[in-house]
């Protein structure tokens, strides 16, 4: 049986994170895990919350919290937006924990031990009424080159223009106001990516299969300009995993954190540590999942995220991997995604532009979400989300051709031969075609989803569902009925079990109506279609069945409307 281990990019903890952080990641993950899961494969899939660094402390000081409080909250917040979502991780942990604190310490000495690891002396602003040093992006001032008076310490956002915070005029701290600034010598951990660059390069060079969007940024890294840079991996913070060389101290590293972007990845695997804790389960367990000498060798392990996070899956993470030089797995597939946008700009968590999880929740439920953006995915360019694409799908897709369907064949039973299939009649030509039809439709749909093709997939599966409506209107029972009741109750049985194999195949996209389907078809039988003439006769006749409410609601212009104004954000 195949293993699939399956991670999702992690999200920062500071906010709800909109619509298109989550097609770009938990979404397409939990798709797959949840198709893997039905064709039999034993499968982990985690995601966490990705707790440290500037952005989550600043997040808490706003929030007027104690940061290690704030986090604790909205991981509590995430974790239950994502079970709206019906986002079925196995474990949803927390970069914060214990065992990655641990484990992130266990890399950097295993790096140090390696020689890979170099101490640079930097000079770095520090702010005195702030009583701490200050990354650059946390330093404003006057820009030397167009005079835009809030400049960053990173970049101008008037012209563009890259700058060093020793450029800026007129300095001061983005977190306080104050110019009490001075510029200190402190000592930082670099991890020699450069060392590894040939073993990263042939390594990328093996992944022949992987997505070009994937590689071709990875390449880029690689090859361009200096090629592969050394990277700062500690930083002047107080919230974070404390610099340590595994359980050692680091002598001059007091008082440091390593960089989020170090202990995030790490992550990945403490949150397997995690997930065994919690659930009661031997430490053995989660090596099973993650040491290729512990039982890991034939796990498939698969990476979704968006394309801004590619670099570091692709060369910093494996780089702690390759360099510890123990056998850890490395990823086998890094699944990556484009940006959506939103409705003629972009999605802006600052601005409040677009529809977050939350809001999302509130106005509809899970599945008309996952449908319309999991359809959507970025996935060879950039999309779009806009309320009348949105609105034109789900009423076609969900509402007019699968919602329909299963209304109107459950109804039509009912009223002539009662909430039981009913007995009678044999397959004709029809069914036989029917059946070819569906299988090699199956076939496909299961083509794109090994592949996680999710557009394809989606496409594929709207097929399957437009194939039952097409037997349907053309077998048509309702007419049949009055010539031939036998002949008609073969075609209404057909059509309850077309119900029950549409639930089947659809649950990775629409987990929750494909439970109505099931629950209404008052079965438990998810068994993945092998053959399908077979899984067309699991229920048999006399098996009760209830009608299910309405399974998807037709947006109406007016809401369209509504929603449109209410998630246009405050433009600044
Ligand atoms: N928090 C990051 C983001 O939202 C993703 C981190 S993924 C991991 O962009 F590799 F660090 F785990
Ligand atoms: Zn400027």
């Amino acid at each position: 049986m195949t293993r699939h281990l399956i991670t999702s990019a992690i999200p920062y903890i500071n906010g709800i994170k909109h619509l298109g952080n989550l097609v770009g990641s938990q979404l397409p993950a939990d798709l797959f895990a949840r198709y893997q899961r039905a064709r039999g494969a034993e499968v982990l899939f985690l995601c966490a919350t990705d707790e440290h660094g500037t952005p989550a402390e600043l997040a808490a000081a706003k929030a007027g919290k104690p940061v290690a409080e704030y986090c604790a909250e909205m991981h509590a917040v995430q974790a239950e937006i994502a079970k709206g979502f019906a986002l079925s991780f196995d474990h949803f942990g927390r970069s914060s924990s214990p065992q990655n604190h641990r484990l992130t310490q266990h890399f950097a000495g295993r790096l140090a031990d390696a020689g890979l690891i170099r101490e640079v002396s930097e000079k770095q602003m520090y702010s005195n009424a702030d009583g701490r040093f200050l990354p650059d992006r946390y330093i404003e001032g006057t820009c030397p080159n167009c005079g835009y008076d809030r400049a960053r310490g990173d970049q101008c956002e008037n012209c563009t223009k890259q700058l060093d915070p020793t450029d800026l005029i007129n300095p001061r701290s983005a977190i306080s106001g104050s110019t009490d600034l001075e510029v200190r010598e402190t000592k930082h951990l670099y991890l020699r990516q450069s060392a590894l660059k040939d073993q990263l390069d042939a390594w990328i060079d093996s992944k022949s299969d992987w997505p070009v969007l994937t590689t071709s940024i990875a390449r880029k890294w690689l090859h361009d300009g200096d090629g592969l840079q050394d990277r700062g991996i500690t930083r002047d913070l107080d919230w974070g995993v404390p610099v340590k060389k595994g359980d050692q101290d680091w002598p001059g590293m007091e008082g440091k954190v390593f960089y989020v972007w170090f202990d995030a990845p790490i992550e990945y695997i403490a949150c397997a540590a995690e997930w065994t804790q919690a659930t009661g389960r031997p430490d053995a367990e989660w090596e099973r999942w993650w040491r290729t000498d512990k039982g890991a060798d034939d796990v498939r392990y698969t990476q979704f995220m968006g394309k801004d996070n590619v670099p570091f899956h692709t060369l910093s993470f494996p780089a702690t991997i390759l360099g510890s030089g123990e056998p850890w797995k490395l990823v086998d597939y890094i699944k990556s995604f484009n940006y959506l946008n939103y409705d003629g700009g972009q999605f802006s968590t600052s601005q409040g532009r677009g529809v977050f999880m939350d809001q999302a929740l509130s106005i509809l439920p899970a599945d008309y979400w996952r449908w319309w953006l999991l359809s959507h995915a970025p996935e060879s360019s950039d999309s779009e989300f806009t309320w009348e694409n949105f609105q034109a799908s789900v009423n076609k897709d969900l509402a007019d051709v699968l919602g329909n369907f299963v209304s109107r064949i459950t109804k039509f039973c009912r009223s002539k031969f009662g909430e039981a299939l009913p007995e009678g009649g044999a397959w004709g030509e029809a069914e036989e075609k029917l059946v070819a039809d569906l299988t090699a439709r199956i076939r496909e749909y299961e083509g794109f989803m090994d592949a996680i093709e999710v557009r394809k997939s989606a496409a594929a599966l709207r097929a399957i569902w437009v194939a039952g409506n097409e037997y349907l209107q053309s077998v048509a029972p309702w007419t049949t009925v009055k010539t031939d009741p036998d002949r008609a109750a073969m075609q209404v049985r057909m059509g309850l079990n077309l119900v029950r194999l549409y639930a089947v195949l659809s649950a990775p996209f629409i987990p929750q109506a494909a439970a109505r389907m099931l629950g209404a078809m008052n079965t438990l039988d998810t068994e993945w279609p092998g053959d399908v003439a077979a899984a067309l006769q699991a229920l048999p006749a006399g098996h009760a069945f209830s009608v299910p409410e309405v399974m998807f609601a037709k947006i109406t212009d007016e809401e369209r409307e509504d929603w449109q104004t209410r998630f246009a954000g405050i433009r600044t």
